[in-house]
């Protein structure tokens, strides 16, 4: 049994991972924005939720503290955010340094602040969410700007972060879930959230030191950066 901290659980992803890791008899601990409106999380047996909103310094000061006594096995950054950017109408900066923000800035300095949280754990695992789409290699249609640069950002920072935490014993797994039907992935996307997760769960079994920092897909295979 392990305690997994799931990092934007409310929805999609991060909610079918919090049921399944629960249905496996861990120990959840699960963020959402708001409690009152996450009323998925509290069907969920085994869990303990906590409010993180990634855009305030504040609550992730809050949260880090709330937390800080816990032993934490795997932390699985999971929280996204996709704008679908139009290259000549709607370049705005703001919206840019924010999706930079809460991808690829925020997953890092959380780990940071919860690397305590992670050396008191078994495992030593930080899984990052990711995505083929920030594959410089596998751009071939262009196009989103945003959402490519910061995944790109992330796999460049967890790759670093791989390295630097080896001799921590912290293993680090870069991860694409595949093309889901989420409210992200749309209902034109190709894979099933619980087809994703049950397999993404595999993957991260089979994560250790001497693979850590590898970018992976869901089925475990290993993509082009
Ligand atoms: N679905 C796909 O096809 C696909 C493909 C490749 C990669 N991914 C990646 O997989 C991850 C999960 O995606 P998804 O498809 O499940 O997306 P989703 O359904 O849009 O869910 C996104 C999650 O991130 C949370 N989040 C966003 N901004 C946040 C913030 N400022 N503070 C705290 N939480 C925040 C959301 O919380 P709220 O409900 O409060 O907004 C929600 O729980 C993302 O990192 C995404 O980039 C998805």
């Amino acid at each position: 049994m392990h305690n997994i901290l799931i990092i934007g659980a409310n929805r999609g992803l991060g909610l079918e991972f919090a049921k399944q890791y629960s249905d496996e008899n861990h120990n959840v601990f699960a963020t959402t924005r708001n409690k009152s409106e996450s009323k998925a999380l509290d069907a969920i047996s085994k869990i303990k939720v906590f409010e993180l909103d990634l855009n305030s310094d504040e609550s992730l000061d809050n949260f880090v503290q709330q937390i800080s006594s816990q032993k934490i096995d795997i932390l699985i950054h999971n929280a996204g955010i996709f704008r679908d950017e139009q290259l000549d109408e709607d370049l705005d900066i703001d919206a840019w340094m924010n999706e930079l923000r809460i991808n690829a800035v925020i997953p890092i300095i959380l780990a940071r602040k919860l690397k305590s949280n992670l050396q008191m754990g078994l495992s030593k695992k930080i899984v990052f969410i990711s995505s083929q789409m920030g594959s410089i290699d596998d751009n071939y249609s262009g196009r989103f700007y945003f959402y490519r640069s910061s995944k790109s950002a992330l796999n460049s920072a967890a790759k670093s972060l791989s390295i630097d935490w080896k001799e921590d014993g912290i293993s680090i797994l870069i991860l694409h879930p595949g093309w889901v039907k989420t409210d992200m992935g749309g209902d034109n996307a190709k894979l099933e959230i619980p087809d994703s997760i049950s397999q993404m769960i595999k993957v991260i079994n089979d994560l250790n030191l001497t693979n850590s920092g590898s970018f992976v897909n869901y089925a475990g295979e290993k993509l082009e950066w």
